[in-house]
């Protein structure tokens, strides 16, 4: 994906029919949900964490084959907002 110009703000923008764009030099985990023993919600728990980065896009699609970050596949699978 190109890279937009946000400066130095942190700002997360959704991109029409795209990913969510990340700037902002923000931190991104892994996060795992914890259960009890019959299944609830109780907790996350922090992962792996990735590199940090000035400005990244996230899969929103759910056809990324490089999760959690964008490859620009929702183009080719048609991924529209409004369905
Ligand atoms: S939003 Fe781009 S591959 Fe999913």
């Amino acid at each position: 994906m190109p890279k937009e110009k946000f400066g130095s703000e942190k700002v997360i923008k959704i991109k029409k029919d795209g990913p969510y764009v990340v700037c902002g030099n923000i931190p991104m985990a892994k996060q795992t949900i914890i259960t009890d023993e019959d299944g609830v919600s109780v907790r996350w728990e922090k992962g792996e964490e990735y590199p940090r980065m000035e400005q990244y896009s996230l899969c929103r699609c759910g056809n990324s084959e490089n999760k959690p970050f964008c490859d620009s596949m929702h183009i080719h699978t048609g991924f529209r907002d409004d369905e």
